[in-house]
């Protein structure tokens, strides 16, 4: 089983190119089955998460053909089955992407249950609601989510909670019904911005994406189109955080700065510096740093997704600082990792209270799902001594090479597959 072995202490400096969103690219990719057309999209991030629905999307027919490491080229007009059961769908969220599409398309989907991090109850009546509401019919059997309609009619659907995931489903359904539908509460995150102007670009009608009503015009058809997917929001601040905790100064290249405002106003409050420039941000980590509180929300507030990076930057700055998190209940299970580490955090409810420490000290820990494992080789990076972290395979559902990307800015990290490539690995470091 392979393992991250880092010695912390060298500050991350230099340049580093931050790849396509994942959580866009995946309801990008389920959305382009919608045409018989082929279509082009480029800056796919090579995730596993992207990989495992490609090979689920194959698996029914689609062609899915890439053109190097970052751009796919997908015909779904030779689809023949509408029964999405690969063993590995089951493992990513996003598999449900592949209802909204195929239901919209066809008028019928089934799709193996999702999964994803066990970050907490991940319900999916919104969705549910949604198809209803949109006139399908819905039944959970057989680890199945099976949905059917005779014909799709726009309507008003109110969002009970605020969902990405729902957001983007309906919206995709919605594009190839009949009359107008209104999603209101909807989501107003980055990837539910770039899924409506992919669709739009494959000619639907929706207008209102990134504010909380979205209207949708149904069409009959959508058409080829070729799309260039936006940068990823958490893997830029996840950067933008290990250069804050490492006392760096790293340039992160390819961004957009408006997507990254609650994660850089954070970094100014605990004492960062931060340079913006049109498609790069420059943090600059040059004073200890301070503590300050936060509560996770949906966009345009601070990322859940971002919680388990700053609750590590905070166990490492002066006082107290409280962390909220309000969208998923059980997204603290990282903290007995980084107490292990040195950290002194309290974890009541939803809330986490922080004492920051001088410093953590490296250990053994384990990534317990995607981003509190990015977040603890954080940690790893400004712990002092040798830090060993299992479970890595979570981080590769989200990060392209990121490894090789903290290498790139002076990071002393690698991957090790047993004891004896550990000890190598300490006698390099020294
Ligand atoms: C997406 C992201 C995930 C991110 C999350 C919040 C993908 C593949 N994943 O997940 O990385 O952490 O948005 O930004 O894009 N809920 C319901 N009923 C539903 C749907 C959701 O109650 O039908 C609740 C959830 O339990 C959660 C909250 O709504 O408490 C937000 O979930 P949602 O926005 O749907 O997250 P995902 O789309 O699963």
């Amino acid at each position: 089983m392979e393992q991250y072995a880092i010695k912390g202490g060298n500050p991350l400096v230099g340049e580093v190119e931050i790849g396509g969103a994942k959580n866009a690219a995946l309801p990008i990719l389920a959305a382009a089955v919608m045409t018989d057309e082929t279509v082009y999209i480029d800056n796919i991030p090579d995730v596993r998460d992207t990989k495992v629905l490609t090979r689920a999307m194959q698996s029914i027919g689609v062609m899915v053909k890439p053109e190097g490491r970052h751009r796919v080229v997908i015909n779904a007009a030779q689809i023949h089955s509408l029964v999405v059961e690969d063993d590995n769908i089951k493992k990513i969220r996003a598999s449900y992407y592949l209802i909204g599409a195929l239901l919209g398309k066809y008028k019928q989907a089934e799709v193996a249950l999702p999964g994803g991090c066990d970050i907490g109850c991940r319900a999916i009546d919104q969705h549910i609601k949604g198809f209803k509401a949109l006139g399908a019919e819905v039944l959970i059997e057989h680890g199945l989510i099976k949905t059917r309609a005779e014909r799709l009619i726009g309507c008003n659907i109110y969002m009970d909670v605020v969902s990405v995931g729902a957001t983007i489903n309906i919206m995709m359904a919605a594009a190839l019904a009949e009359g107008q539908t209104t999603i209101e509460n909807a989501a107003k995150e980055p990837h539910v911005v770039d899924l409506a102007n992919f669709l739009n670009s494959m000619g639907a009608n929706i207008k209102g994406a990134g504010t909380d009503v979205i209207r949708i015009k149904g069409v009959k058809k959508l058409h080829g189109s070729e799309y260039t997917i936006i940068p990823d929001q958490i893997e830029a601040g996840t950067f933008m955080f290990a250069a804050a905790i490492t006392k760096g100064d790293v340039m992160v290249k390819n961004v957009i700065p408006k997507h990254l405002e609650s994660i850089s106003s954070k970094l100014l409050e605990i004492g960062c510096e931060i340079v913006e420039a049109d498609d790069c941000l420059r943090v600059i980590s040059s004073k200890p740093l301070e503590h300050t509180h936060v509560k996770t929300l949906p966009y345009p507030g601070f990322p859940t997704d971002m919680q388990p990076q700053i609750t590590v930057a905070l166990g490492l700055s002066k006082g107290t600082s409280i962390v909220t998190e309000s969208i998923f209940e059980n997204r603290f299970k990282y903290v007995d990792e980084l107490t292990r580490m040195g950290a002194n955090i309290k974890v009541e409810g939803n809330t986490a209270i922080i004492d920051g420490v001088a410093k953590y000290t490296g250990a053994s820990i384990t990534a317990p799902d995607l981003r509190a494992g990015a977040a603890l080789v954080m940690a790893g990076l400004a712990a002092e001594g040798v830090t060993v972290v299992d479970d890595i395979h979570y981080i590769a559902r989200g990060y392209e090479d990121f490894h090789l990307k903290l290498q790139s800015l002076g990071a002393q990290i690698a991957v090790i597959n047993s004891e004896r490539e550990l000890q190598k690995f300490k006698l390099k470091v020294g």
